[in-house]
C-alpha cells in the first residue's frame, strides 16, 4: 500500500471543516540528490568541490548572512579557502531589483498572454543576461505560485496564468532562457501561495487530487526543464508550514519529482532548525531568524546540530551539494563577474555591509546590462495585448482626423515612473504591480506620449485629457475627436504594504481611480471610443463590452517599460493582436466561485473545496457565461481551421518507477572535533552577519535541538515513487501518445498570427468539461496555411490516483476540442482509446 502523499480528511456527517481535519502527512527521509538527466556533469563537479569542503564551509553555503548584510537581497556566506565568493540572490521577476540601467520587461501575465515559447524563451534569456551582468547567481523568479485561484490574489501577475498548462509551458521556457544565460533560476513560491492575506500563517488546504492535477503541475514543468532551485512559501500546506512540509519537499519535490537543486526559503519563512534541515529545506533566506545566540535557525545553529548528531552529515552534504549543483549546471563557474551594485544603496559609494552600515567602498559601478531588451519589451508588450472588442473595423486606426487620448493611466507619473518605493501607488500609467516583483524603470513610455508622437507623424489633431475625476472636462474633451481612447487601470501586489485598502489583494474587482464612471463619461458623448485596460488580472467590464459607443477595447496588462510604443503598435496595425486572454473574464466577483479568505486566528483555514475547477474550469461546471473566456483574443484578421488528424503513437507502455535509491552519500570527512568549528582567533567579524562558527565546544545543543522525527535521520537506501524516476516526474508521463494535425489558414486580408487552441475532456464525472493541453502560434500571410502539429503526451490524457500514487489515463471517453479559445471550438473528435497507458 502506498502511503498518501497528502491526507484529505473530510467529516463525514459535518459540512464544517476544523483545523485538525487536514493534515500533512510526514515523509522522512529528506531525499538525497543524485544526478540524473541533465544533471550529472553538474553534479560531477559539485561533489569534486563539497569533498573538499570543512563543516563550517559546508554551513556558510546553506545559511544567508543576514537582512541587508551584503550587497544583494540574498547573500550566502563564502568559501574564502577555495577562493569561492559568495552567492548573490535577487528579486526577480521581471526585472533586477533595486538597480539602476536595466530593464523592466513584462510582467509574467502579460509574457503568457503571447502564449508563445519563443517569446517567454526570449524574455527568459533577456532576463538571465541582466542578472548575469549584475553579477547575480540566482534570480529569484519565475512565479507559478500564486497559480491564480483567486482572481483577486495580490501576486497573480508576477506568474502566468491560473491554468497549470499554460503556466507550465511558460514557466519552462523561463527557467531555460535564464539558465542559458548562465543564472539559476529560482521557481516561487511553492507551493499555495495564493492569496496575500495572512500569507505567514494561512493554511491552504487541498487534497492529493487536485494538488497533482492543478498546483504541482508547472512547478513538475519547471522540474523538468532543469531549475536550479525552487523557494518555499510563507504559508502552511495542510496545516504545515511550506518550508517544513515534508509531503511538498520531501515527498512531492524531491522524491516524486526528483528535483536535483535546492529549496532555498522565502524572507522569513522558516520557522525550525532541525525540522526545516530534516524536512528539506537546503538554505535559509536571508538567514536571520529567532533570538537564539546565533541570530539564526541555522549558521552556528546548524553546525552545531551536524557536530551532535541531530542532523547526518549526509543531509549537510546534500544541502551543499544541491546548491553547487545548480551553480554548475547553470555555467556559473565560467560566466561569474563580480556584483557590481548594491540593493541598499543608490550612490555610487557607501556600506558593502548595508546593515551594519560597515566596509564603505565603491558599491554601484553602475554597468549597463540593458543590451538590446527595449525592442524585445516592445514586441512582447505589443504581441501581448489582446483585442477583446473591434466592432465595425474602428481599429486599427488609419490617421485619424483626430484623437483624444483620455485618464490618469495613459500619462506619466508627473513625479517619475520610480517615484513610489516598490511601486506602491497607482499614478499615471500602469506598468508593473507592486512589491518585490518590481524593478527601477530606465524610462517608461507612457501612452499618451507615444500616441502624441504618432499623431504628429500623421497629422492627426492630438488630445490629452489628463484627469480621471473631472468627467465635465473628459466629455468636453472627447466631444468632437474622431477617436476617444480611454486608458483605465486596475492595480495590485504584494501584501507588506496595502494600498487604497487593497492589502496586496485587491479588495475588489472594478477599475481602479473612477475608471467606470470615465469610460461612462466619453462614451456616453462619443460614438468611436476605445478602451485600453491595463490591469493585474480579471475586472468587471462587461457594462463596458455592451456599450454601444465603445467600439473596441483592448488588454494590454502590465507592459513594462515600453508600454506606450506596445499600444501605439497595436492601435495603428504595426502589430496585429495576436494575444489571447490568460485567465477568465467574469461578470461579476462571484463567478469565479473563489473568495480571498478574510479571517482571524493563528492559522485561518483556506479549503479549497473547489479542487481543479478554478478559473475556465468553474465556470464550465457552474455554466456560467464569461464577459470574456479563458484563451480569448480577436485578430484584425481572420483564421478557418480544417483537417482534423488525430494519430495515436506508438509509444511504450507506461513503466511505474519501481526499486530503491541508493544509500546516502557523504562527501569529505566531517571533523567531530568541535573545536575546529570555531571562529579563526582575532577573525575580524563583520557586526551583526551570521555565521557558521559554534560559540562554544561545550554547548553543543544551545540551539534546542534534540528529539527529531522517526526516520529522518535515516539515510539507507529509500523507496522510489512509481510516478518518480527523472527531474519532472516518471519520464513516461512525456511519451507522446497522440499526434494531432490541423490545417489553419488566414481567409483575411493583413498577415497574422493565431494562436490555436487544444483542449481535451478527459471524460469522467469529476473532470472539468474541458482542460487546455496544447498550443501553438502560427504566423500567417493573407491566404497561406500552414499545419499545426500538438503533441499530446502521457501526462495530458491522464488523471492522479491517490491510491496508486501514480498518473492513470482513465477508461472514460475522451475528446480533443481545437479551437481559437476555450469556447470557440471550431474542430472535435475523439481520442482511440488504443494507446497504451
Ligand atoms: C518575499 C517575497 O515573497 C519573495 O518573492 C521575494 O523573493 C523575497 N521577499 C525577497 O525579496
Amino acid at each position: 500500500m502506498f502511503h498518501l502523499a497528502l491526507l484529505y480528511l473530510l467529516a463525514a456527517s459535518s459540512s464544517c471543516v476544523h483545523a485538525q481535519q487536514y493534515i500533512s502527512a510526514p515523509s522522512y527521509p529528506s531525499p538525497w540528490a543524485s544526478g540524473g538527466p541533465g544533471w550529472d556533469e553538474a553534479y560531477a563537479k559539485a561533489k569534486d568541490f563539497v569533498s573538499q569542503l570543512t563543516l563550517v564551509e559546508k554551513v556558510n553555503l546553506t545559511t544567508g548572512t543576514g537582512n541587508q548584510a551584503d550587497l544583494c537581497t540574498g547573500n550566502t556566506g563564502s568559501v574564502p579557502r577555495l577562493g569561492f565568493r559568495h552567492l548573490c540572490l535577487q528579486d526577480g521577476p521581471n526585472g533586477v531589483r533595486y538597480t539602476d540601467l536595466n530593464s523592466v520587461f513584462p510582467a509574467g501575465i502579460s509574457a503568457a498572454a503571447t502564449w508563445s515559447r519563443s517569446l517567454l524563451r526570449r524574455r527568459g534569456l533577456a532576463l538571465g543576461e541582466e542578472f548575469r551582468g549584475k553579477g547575480i547567481d540566482v534570480m529569484l523568479g519565475p512565479v507559478v505560485g500564486p497559480l491564480g485561484r483567486d482572481p483577486a490574489g495580490g501576486r497573480n501577475w508576477e506568474g502566468f496564468s491560473p491554468d497549470p498548462y499554460l503556466s507550465g509551458v511558460a514557466v519552462a521556457e523561463t527557467v531555460k532562457g535564464t539558465q542559458e544565460a548562465g543564472v539559476v533560476a529560482c521557481v516561487k513560491h511553492y507551493i499555495l501561495n495564493e492569496q496575500e492575506h495572512f500569507r505567514s500563517g494561512i493554511s491552504s488546504n487541498l487534497d492529493d487530487r487536485t494538488m497533482h492535477e492543478l498546483y504541482l503541475w508547472p512547478f513538475a514543468d519547471a522540474v523538468r526543464a532543469g531549475v536550479g532551485s525552487v523557494m518555499c512559501s510563507y504559508n502552511r500546506i495542510n496545516n504545515t508550514f511550506a518550508c517544513e512540509n515534508t509531503q511538498a519537499l520531501n515527498y512531492l519535490l524531491k522524491n516524486e519529482l526528483s528535483f536535483q537543486g535546492f529549496v532555498m526559503s522565502d524572507w522569513g519563512a522558516q520557522h525550525s532548525g532541525a525540522i526545516s534541515a530534516l524536512s528539506g529545506l537546503d538554505m535559509a533566506m536571508p538567514g536571520d531568524g529567532p533570538r537564539n545566540s546565533y541570530g539564526s535557525y541555522w549558521g552556528g545553529a546548524l553546525t552545531e546540530m551536524v557536530l551532535n548528531g541531530t542532523i547526518p552529515q549526509w543531509r549537510i552534504d546534500d544541502m551543499a551539494l544541491r546548491i553547487m549543483a545548480a551553480f554548475y549546471k547553470v555555467g556559473r563557474d565560467m560566466k561569474r563577474v563580480d556584483i557590481n551594485y548594491s540593493s541598499w544603496v543608490n550612490a555610487t559609494s557607501g556600506p558593502r555591509y548595508f546593515a551594519s552600515k560597515t566596509g564603505n567602498t565603491t558599491v554601484n559601478q553602475h554597468v549597463n546590462v540593458q543590451g538590446e531588451h527595449s525592442s524585445l519589451i516592445r514586441e512582447i508588450g505589443a504581441k501581448s495585448i489582446v483585442l477583446l472588442k473591434n466592432v465595425g473595423h474602428s481599429l486599427p486606426l488609419r490617421k485619424p482626423s483626430s484623437i483624444a487620448v483620455i485618464g490618469e493611466d495613459a500619462q506619466d507619473n508627473p513625479r517619475g515612473p520610480n517615484a513610489c518605493v516598490d511601486r506602491i501607488c497607482n499614478t499615471g500609467t500602469l506598468a508593473m504591480g507592486w512589491g518585490s516583483a518590481t524593478a527601477e524603470y530606465p524610462y517608461l513610455i507612457a501612452p499618451a506620449t507615444a500616441l502624441e508622437s504618432q499623431a504628429k507623424g500623421d497629422g492627426t489633431v492630438f488630445s490629452n485629457f489628463k484627469s480621471n475625476w473631472d468627467l465635465p472636462g473628459a466629455r468636453a474633451a472627447v466631444g468632437n475627436a474622431s477617436v476617444a481612447i480611454v486608458f483605465v487601470n486596475a492595480d495590485a501586489g504584494e501584501g507588506y504594504k496595502d494600498l487604497d485598502g487593497n492589502l496586496g489583494d485587491r479588495k475588489n474587482l472594478t477599475l481602479w481611480n473612477g475608471g467606470d464612471s470615465l469610460v461612462e463619461a466619453v462614451a456616453s458623448v462619443n460614438p468611436n471610443t476605445i478602451v485600453v485596460i491595463h490591469s493585474v488580472g480579471p475586472v468587471l467590464i462587461d457594462h463596458i463590452k455592451t456599450h454601444p459607443n465603445v467600439t473596441a477595447m483592448l488588454w494590454a496588462g502590465l507592459p513594462g517599460q515600453e508600454s506606450g510604443n506596445a499600444i501605439t503598435d497595436v492601435l495603428y496595425g504595426r502589430v496585429n493582436p495576436q494575444g489571447k486572454t490568460p485567465f477568465t473574464w467574469g461578470k461579476h466577483a462571484g463567478d469565479w466561485g473563489v473568495a480571498t479568505l478574510n479571517a482571524t486566528g493563528i492559522a485561518p483555514q483556506q479549503v479549497f473545496s473547489e479542487g481543479s475547477f478554478i478559473d475556465y474550469r468553474h465556470f464550465d461546471l457552474a455554466g456560467i457565461e464569461p464577459s470574456f473566456e479563458f484563451g480569448f483574443g480577436l485578430s484584425y484578421t481572420n483564421f478557418t481551421y480544417s483537417n482534423l488528424t488525430i494519430t495515436p503513437t506508438n509509444g511504450t507502455a507506461y513503466q511505474p518507477d519501481t526499486g530503491k535509491s541508493a544509500p546516502a552519500p557523504t562527501f569529505g570527512v566531517v571533523d567531530r572535533n568541535a573545536s575546529s568549528a570555531l571562529a579563526p582567533k582575532s577573525f575580524p567579524k563583520v557586526p551583526r552577519f551570521i555565521y557558521p562558527w559554534i560559540n562554544d565546544v561545550n554547548a553543543l545543543n544551545s540551539s534546542g535541538s534534540g528529539t527529531v522525527p522517526a526516520g529522518s535521520q535515516d539515510g539507507s537506501p529509500q523507496n522510489l515513487l512509481p510516478a518518480g524516476g527523472a527531474p519532472g516526474g516518471n519520464p513516461g508521463l512525456y511519451d507522446i501518445v497522440y499526434s494531432i494535425r490541423v490545417l489553419i489558414t488566414n481567409t483575411g486580408a493583413l498577415p497574422g498570427t493565431e494562436i490555436a487552441q487544444l483542449y481535451v475532456s478527459l471524460g469522467g464525472p469529476d473532470d472539468p468539461k474541458v482542460v487546455l493541453r496544447g498550443f501553438d502560434d502560427v504566423e500567417l500571410s493573407p491566404g497561406q496555411s500552414k499545419e499545426v502539429v500538438f503533441a499530446v503526451t502521457r501526462r495530458d490524457i491522464s488523471s492522479w490516483d491517490p491510491v496508486t500514487q501514480n498518473w492513470i489515463a482513465s477508461p472514460y471517453p475522451k475528446g480533443v476540442y481545437i479551437g481559437t479559445s476555450s469556447r470557440q471550438i471550431m474542430l472535435h473528435d475523439n481520442l482511440s482509446r488504443d494507446i497504451l497507458t
